[in-house]
């Protein structure tokens, strides 16, 4: 199939591009580098530089290359940017959105796959986390994500367009080549890998919270796991495949959390990740992060049941370790 991948020289978009080249798919990459790398798309795989939400570059690219499917991995995502400039993050992820959908529209393509976030459910009031729990977001990150969410299904309702969405718990890991390099890095895992190879001292934020050790818990999956999730996911919205809507439609958008179903403190994953690097970390114990739910843990047993997916890559350790070693090897000069 020949997918389009916005964002795909991001983090999830370049390791998700790996996979679905992996596969046999034939894969074009656009992304406008904003905060991409250009080194993270492999060879084999066009790069086009530019933005979806540039309705005239989307055209172009859509028909050129015969674009069958989009897999919707770019978007703004830095949660304390969207609570201070929540005009970029309506005009990038809901309006650019928007844009997408229509070139999708107009050029003919029904088929897309979109990296939603499970801080489209806010603060949850129980764990494991369903996708029929009530949407509330605390922040313009999540709103404008939810926002987008909507449109696919109306869209799905006017014009049949196939989708799937996934709520994505705490993506984190590396391929071989491809790794997590964000600037500036708000992520636990990065920030606790950084530390140990600077000897730096890193900051956990709150150690006041209803959890067993006073610090939060979240629900880690590989990034690998997760770019195969997205492949099966491309599958699902072929015309014929009745998960994602009846012949001709209308068609609801397929939804499903993407974690492991357990939980890791934050103490825990200093802990690990000073067996994985081999000596201790400085850590400190700092206030608590604006907006941090306690625990975040998904039930992802839909997308067991509606896509055949299973994390393959469940322990901690090894999350951590191959981000690890991704560091090592030089992140690939980023
Ligand atoms: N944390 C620290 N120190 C740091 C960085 C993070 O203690 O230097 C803590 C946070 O306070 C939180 C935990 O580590 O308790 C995880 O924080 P992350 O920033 O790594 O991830 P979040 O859980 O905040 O957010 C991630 C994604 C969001 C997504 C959310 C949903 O970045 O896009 O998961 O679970 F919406």
């Amino acid at each position: 199939m020949r997918v389009l991948v916005t964002g795909g020289a991001g983090y999830v978009g370049s390791t998700t591009v790996e996979t679905l080249h992996e596969a046999g798919h034939q894969v074009v990459v656009l992304d406008d580098l904003s905060t991409g790398h250009r080194e993270a798309v492999i060879d084999g795989v066009e790069l086009e530089v530019g933005s979806y939400g540039d309705a005239g570059t989307l055209a172009r690219v859509l028909d050129h290359h015969k674009i069958e499917a989009v897999l919707h991995c770019a978007a703004k995502s830095l949660v304390g940017e969207s609570m201070v400039d929540p005009a970029m993050y309506y005009r990038e992820n809901v309006g650019g959105g928007v844009v997408l959908l229509e070139g999708m529209r107009l050029a003919g393509v029904g088929r897309i796959v979109f990296s939603s976030t499970a801080s489209v459910y806010g603060i949850p009031d129980h764990t494991p986390v369903t996708e029929e729990m009530p949407l509330a977001p605390i922040n313009t990150y999540g709103e404008t994500k939810r926002t987008f969410e909507q449109g696919m299904r109306w869209y799905g309702n006017a014009y049949g367009l196939r989708s799937v969405i996934f709520r994505y718990f705490n993506v984190a890991g590396a391929t071989k080549r491809n790794g997590e390099a964000h600037s500036p890095e708000t992520h636990l895992i990065p920030n606790v890998l950084r530390a140990a190879e600077n000897d730096t001292e890193m900051t956990i934020f709150g150690d006041d919270f209803a959890t067993p050790d006073g610090t939060c818990v979240r629900d880690y999956i590989h990034v690998l796991d997760l770019a195969q999730a997205h492949l099966l996911a491309l599958e699902a919205t072929d015309p014929g495949d009745v998960r994602t809507g009846p012949a001709g439609g209308p068609c609801e958008p397929v939804i499903c959390n993407l974690g492991t179903s357990k939980g890791f403190s934050n103490r825990e994953v200093v802990a690990v990740a000073e067996r994985v690097v081999g000596h201790a970390i400085k850590h400190r114990i700092g206030p608590r992060r604006a907006g941090d739910p306690a625990v975040l843990i998904a039930s992802s047993a839909r997308a067991g049941e509606l896509l055949g997916w299973r994390a393959q890559h469940e322990t901690l350790e090894e999350i951590v370790g191959s981000a690890w070693e991704w560091r090592r090897r030089g992140h690939n000069g980023r």
